[in-house]
């Protein structure tokens, strides 16, 4: 890092035109109870003049009107993932931050707005609290009733500020002095909890107050108890355990005096009100039995008895990085209709994952039944099958109170239908919120264009993401399932992150990843893993281990990701090999999953996603400047390409199997060169239009399909694909009214009616990847590997080069997508025969634009012919596309 002597006295006395904004550390906003030591820092520039770029920055960190760091001057124009190299930071403080930027004419900004984060507890010997259990309860391989925990303590001065660090293996409801704490949901997360656990911290300053306080806690089996996935023949995940409580609140009062309140053995607990709380089954809570007052301070006696306490667990309880679980939205039913005496069905017009809270006034002890499902019946009754054993009911007994609101605390659903039944009087519409649950990320990319349809499939997608990304990333919210199946994740993920700032969601997610590894090397299937003797490494699946952290770095720059993960990510390729004779994985694992009618043979699949992981290796040690390695992986991808067309390709261009899959992940991950590339591209093709213009492909194929045949001269049938209305097809679903992506493309159809239940979600978000050629390839934006985290990037929009098979063009698009740096826009619109197309570059990036231009056309930008504006360089015809380069601004290009 240069350092450079500052200016005090600035020539320029006009207020600066750039600041810096959005300022995160560790991709969060002000993160509380954050225990990186060594966090990593980043801010976006403020700036709309072209050309805006940083030229330098000044970074300050301060703590208790002391400088923790001040970088001085650094020159250029690193602005995101600058990490902390200043005085050890200490636990349990505040630092405050700000940065001040220089210009592209190396004018100083004033500081940014003061940002923040706390320390949490940071080492193990921090916590003197002990972990608590309830005393003996409910059956074995049964669930338990949430259990209740209360501690009073007494606030002998005037606070100054208040900390609680709570943790649990279940999931906890924290509340003080009768109110809850915080707006978490489905705290402490899901990990791999045999290996690690996550605590979060709270700032209850003003939950305080002198004299006498009530600490409490509910405490449900959540995933660590829940019997997760019938694979494993319905015992609890990590065993029979009971679940337990950790708590540390930590007061310093206004003399400067200090004060703990933990988590021991002179805790109470009992079990209240609620039954049963599991997250497949529901909740089952009847609300005359409250324990009355138990948040409350005040001494109680029927039920309550001493808690159990625990010494540590030989598992990590590392702080919260990745994003929490909140109520994002709240959707009203959009009708109720009358099913039976006493039952209703409400629509809630978009299929959803959360719950319904109810405001209810009926009789004491009216019990109301809550089902949930995703479709109905021919018969308009609820269609219940397809969630296998989970009963996905919330079972209510009302007190009888005036106005009670009902809903649960450790379960969720994946619906768009409720059945209710016992309510008195009928329910009414304002009474009926749906509750829409997911971790907490910002949205950050839009896509439109002139297809209503696509329009739609687009929201489907963001909806799958919505219902799926709930603490992990899951296969589907409603079934007996809800896993974090490795496959989907990789699948998806390049399409998440264009929707979704999903940073800190992957960064908690890929430790998950890393947690479930076996000894042996292998990735697992599902992370975390909850059936950790099944086999794993999957080809498609256990190959996240890989794609995703290289996703990770290319759209947030986040090199660390692929530091920290190195070493697994080599004993994976490891056993890769070990499990190979000539690079030959024995058939084994999910295959090119849902296809229809198209097997693609599984050693193909296998030998393609070893060749693309150690492409992918042989980049990743380049980054990290492992030069050897670097070569080493590179010679293992070209040997593994030859051994590829050796084992499968025929001299004369047939590939095993003769699926779209098989041509599609040789073409993709470039095993297949030349003329034998050719005549892949011939056979899907052809084999497109066999099946009358669909395609054949599972959730490997799937996502690269429009795009190898994008990049091989063949846009026009993509863009049919995308528009083909007739199943298997991404439309087909939307014009049955999918507010959601499903699981098959055969889901529901006319002639058949539904598909077998045993296994058909109607929101799995697998097929969804096609958003990622949306935003990628009709839109345009595309990352730069070379320029990690949009640092460059490329603007190649791609119009439909001629008219569709359905006569449904596409005639403008535009996209949008928020990165690392700021908003990158594009879009395009066909004026007759020509182009207009309109691009905005964030201020502190470049961009390589890639304009389509026919033959014989002429492009203009910003009312100059091209070649001779002034606002790009590098102006190069290459193929039917003008390429050129720009800094910072917005960009008219105008094609014909
Ligand atoms: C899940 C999938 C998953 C698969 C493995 C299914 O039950 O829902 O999405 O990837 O199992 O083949």
């Amino acid at each position: 890092m240069k350092r450079v002597k500052i200016n005090k006295h600035p020539t320029v006395n006009k207020p600066a035109r750039h600041r810096a904004y959005d300022l995160r550390c560790e991709y969060l906003v002000n993160p509380l109870g954050m225990d990186e030591p060594h966090p990593r820092f980043s801010w976006k520039m403020k700036d709309k003049r072209r050309g805006a770029k940083q030229t330098a920055y000044r970074f300050q960190a301060k703590t208790g009107g002391t400088t923790a760091w001040d970088t001085g001057k650094v020159r250029g124009s690193g602005a995101i993932r600058i990490p902390y190299a200043g005085k050890r930071l200490k636990p349990c403080t505040r630092y405050t931050w700000r940065v001040m930027i220089w210009d592209a004419d190396h004018h100083e900004s004033a500081w940014s707005k003061w940002a923040w984060f706390e320390t949490g507890l940071m080492k193990q010997e921090n916590w003197k609290a002990k972990w608590i259990q309830t005393g003996r309860i409910g059956k074995k391989n049964e669930p338990l009733p949430v259990s209740f925990f209360r501690k009073e303590f007494d606030v002998p001065a005037q606070i100054a500020r208040a900390r609680v660090f709570v943790s649990a293996l279940g999931l906890y409801e924290l509340h003080l002095n009768g109110a809850r704490v915080g707006k978490d949901y489905f705290t402490p997360g899901w990990t791999q909890y045999d290996k690690r656990v996550q605590y979060q911290a709270y700032d209850v300053t003003g939950m305080i107050r002198p004299g006498k306080n009530m600490l409490g806690a509910m405490l449900g089996d959540g995933w660590f108890r829940g019997r997760l996935c019938s694979m494993r023949g319905y015992e609890p995940s990590f065993g029979n355990d009971r679940p337990r409580l950790l708590v540390q609140l930590m007061l310093d009062y206004a003399d400067g005096t200090t004060g703990t309140v933990v988590s021991n053995g002179q805790w109470e607990w009992r079990i209240g009100h609620i039954a049963l709380s599991d997250i497949y089954l529901g909740e089952t809570q009847d609300l005359r039995r409250v324990p009355k007052g138990w948040n409350l301070p005040g001494k109680l006696k029927n039920g309550w008895t001493k808690v159990r306490s625990f010494p540590w667990p030989p598992i990590q309880v590392s702080w919260s990085c990745g994003p929490r679980v909140r109520a994002m939205q709240v959707l009203a039913p959009k009708s109720i209709s009358k099913a039976g005496k006493d039952r209703w069905i409400i629509n809630m017009g978009q299929n959803m994952v959360g719950w319904v809270r109810l405001k209810v006034s009926g009789k004491r002890g009216d019990r109301v039944v809550v089902r949930h499902a995703e479709m109905l019946n021919p018969d308009g009754s609820i269609y219940t099958q397809s969630l296998r054993s989970a009963k996905a009911t919330a079972t209510y007994i009302i007190r009888g109170d005036e106005k009670e609101i009902l809903e649960p605390h450790f379960s969720f659903f994946g619906f768009q239908y409720v059945e209710i039944s016992g309510l008195r009087p009928g329910p009414s519409a304002k009474d009926i919120e749906g509750v829409v649950l997911y971790s907490q990320m910002d949205r950050a990319g839009g896509f439109r264009c002139s297809s209503s349809l696509v329009n739609r499939l687009f929201r489907n997608i963001v909806w799958g993401q919505k219902g799926n990304y709930l603490d992990v990333p899951t296969d589907c919210p409603q079934r007996d399932e809800r896993l974090g199946w490795t496959g989907d994740a990789q699948v998806f993920m390049r399409t998440a992150a264009y929707n979704m700032d999903v940073s800190a969601f992957f960064s908690k997610w890929l430790t998950d990843l890393n947690d479930a590894q076996k000894k042996d090397g292998s990735y697992p299937n599902i992370a975390p893993d909850i059936i950790p003797k099944d086999k794993s490494g999957s080809a498609g699946w256990a190959n996240a281990g890989i794609i995703c952290p290289w996703i990770q770095y290319q759209v947030y720059g986040d090199e660390r990701i692929l530091s920290r993960n190195y070493a697994n990510m080599q004993r994976w390729m490891t056993w890769q090999s070990r499990q190979s004779k000539e690079w030959t994985r024995k058939p084994w694992g999910f295959g090119d999953w849902l296809s229809i009618q198209a097997d693609t043979p599984k050693d193909l699949i296998a030998m393609a996603f070893f060749a693309h992981d150690s492409d992918l290796m042989s980049r990743i040690a380049s980054v990290l400047g492992k030069t050897a390695d670097a070569k080493k992986w590179r010679k293992q991808y070209e040997r593994i390409c030859r051994v590829f067309v050796n084992e499968f390709v025929t001299p004369d261009g047939k590939i095993a199997g003769q699926t779209q899959t098989a041509a599609i992940l040789a073409l993709q991950f470039g095993l297949v060169k030349g003329r034998r590339a050719g005549q892949l591209v011939d056979f899907l093709v052809r084999d497109i239009e066999a099946r009358g213009g669909h395609l054949s492909t599972g959730f490997l194929g799937t996502p690269y399909l429009n795009h190898v045949l994008t990049s091989r001269g063949h846009s026009e049938l993509a863009y049919q694909l995308l528009l083909n209305r007739t199943w298997p097809s991404w439309l087909y679903p939307v014009t049955k009214g999918a507010t959601t992506v499903w699981e098959r493309w055969d889901g529901w159809t006319e002639e058949n009616g539904f598909q077998d239940p045993a296994m058909n979600s109607f929101n799995h978000y697998a097929y969804g990847a096609i958003g990622e050629w949306l935003f990628g390839c009709v839109g345009g934006i595309r990352p730069d590997p070379a320029f990690p985290g949009y640092k460059r990037f490329i603007i190649a929009p791609t119009p439909p080069p001629g008219r569709d098979g359905n006569g449904d063009r596409v005639t403008w698009a535009k996209v949008s997508h928020q990165s690392p740096y700021g908003a990158i826009k594009s879009k395009w619109k066909r004026n007759g025969h020509g182009l207009s197309i309109f691009a905005e570059v964030p201020a502190n990036t470049s961009a390589q634009f890639r304009i389509p231009v026919p033959p014989k056309a002429k492009v203009e930008l910003n009312g100059v012919t091209i070649s001779r504006s002034k606002q790009v360089s590098g102006i190069a015809h290459i193929g039917d596309r003008v390429v050129c380069r720009g800094a910072a601004g917005e960009y008219r290009f105008e094609v014909g």
